[in-house]
């Protein structure tokens, strides 16, 4: 279609969430990249916040979404008939999680996971206080906007009250405030390093602390490993990278294999509370859907077999060592492939995402923190496209 008519469509049709959408149209994707209709290339250094872990168009996961889709797509409301791509996912994820998580409960996105995740806390506990971190982000709707701290989550929350009551923030890594976790505390929910945050990683021992301490008081603690899992920081799994079993685990984004698909998961005391009183404690139309399951599960089984997770670690340290020297940058925060690099500076920020549009890159700042971009390719990116990449990236900053 003429690209003209096609731009006025997007604008007058398809709802805008912010007054200056990119605009860059896509046609095909592929790898570490998209490609514009003029084939115009762009580094994905975004991979749909976390998404494309196994690279766009990845031949494996293309295949089990034909086969699947050819095979059957929906059929029932989730839970009630055994669909092999479900079945199969969920006993391949328990073999890989930590003990003793087990029983996965499939949803539609990222926020449908954590909303799962805190009516089962409530469910289990039969409490109803909710801890969560300062400048958190775990998703969009009332329950899990409920999470975003204050006072950095009002601009976003203000709009929207009330939202879920009983809900309060500790400060990240603030050892002495784990104590405002009490025995009136159904769940704790924690991202295992803060995406949204501008990627801030768990101080030594805080973690574990904050387990002791839910241990303590009897409270779940729930981590969000929707950004941080399938590989993210160098391990499957953040909590497998700082050692840290959480009660409940939320995943979504990568989980997917770049189809609509979420998770909580609970050891089965826990998850079991959801059979009875009420009786379908959850329910979702699509969760787990079969196409979903299958797409997931290949990009789960391409992230083992090609040993992927493997090589996070040293790309991520390379691209921190291509840009450290650099005098725009005033820090780099990094968990494996998920990368802020700090300019300190918002309208140097702004500046450096045309330079970036223009020069092929496509990168993007946190909800968070608005003077860092972010660097979070496809996981299976090379390092020739890592030192490329970090080159034009360097041109930009040189012209800021
Ligand atoms: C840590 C974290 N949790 C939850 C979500 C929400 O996921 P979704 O957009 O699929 O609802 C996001 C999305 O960015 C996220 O980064």
């Amino acid at each position: 279609m003429n690209d003209h008519i096609l731009r006025k469509q997007f604008l007058a049709h398809v709802a805008q969430t912010s007054p200056s959408p990119m605009l860059v149209e896509v046609a095909r994707a592929e790898g570490s990249f998209f490609y514009t209709p003029e084939g115009k290339r762009y580094y994905d250094l975004v991979a749909g916040v976390s998404v494309s872990n196994v690279g766009h168009a990845n031949p494996e996961v293309v295949r089990a979404v034909q086969e699947q889709a050819a095979r059957y797509m929906h059929v029932m409301v989730y839970g009630e008939l055994i669909e092999t791509p479900q079945v199969t996912y969920a006993a391949r994820l328990a073999e890989r999680l930590p003990k003793p998580l087990e029983s996965v409960y499939f949803v539609n996105s990222g926020a449908e996971a954590v909303e799962g995740a805190l009516k089962l806390a409530k469910r289990f506990t039969r409490r109803t206080e909710v801890i969560s971190m300062r400048r958190a982000y775990h998703g969009s709707t009332h329950g899990a906007m409920s999470l975003m701290g204050a006072p950095e989550g009002e601009e976003w929350k203000n709009a929207f009250r009330p939202l879920l009551p009983d809900f309060r923030a500790i400060e990240f890594n603030d050892f002495a405030q784990l104590e405002r976790i009490t025995r009136r505390t159904a769940c704790v929910v924690a991202e295992p390093v803060q995406g949204e945050a501008g990627v801030r990683t768990p101080a030594s021992g805080y973690l574990e602390a904050l387990r002791r301490r839910c241990d303590e008081v009897g409270a779940l603690l729930v981590f969000d490993e929707i950004q941080t899992g399938m590989g993210r920081t160098g391990e499957l799994f953040a909590s497998l990278k700082y050692g840290v079993t959480p009660d409940i685990m939320c995943l979504a984004k990568a989980f997917g294999g770049g189809m609509p698909l979420g998770a909580f998961v609970a050891r089965h005391e826990i998850m079991d509370t959801l059979q009875a009183n009420p009786v379908l404690g959850h329910i979702t139309t699509f969760g787990g859907h079969p196409v979903c399951c299958a797409a997931g599960l290949a990009a789960f089984e391409y992230l083992l077999a090609h040993r992927v997770v493997e090589g996070v670690e040293r790309k991520g340290a390379l691209y921190e060592e291509l840009f450290a020297d650099h005098p725009a940058v005033r820090e780099i925060r990094r968990s494996g492939l998920l990368l802020a690099v700090e300019l300190g500076d918002s309208a140097k920020l702004y500046r450096i995402m045309e330079l970036f549009k223009e020069a092929g890159i496509l990168s993007d700042w946190f909800l968070y923190c608005d003077t860092a971009f972010r660097i979070s390719p496809p996981l299976t990116i090379s390092e020739e496209e890592v030192r490329e990449s970090a080159a034009i990236i360097r041109g930009c900053l040189d012209r800021l």
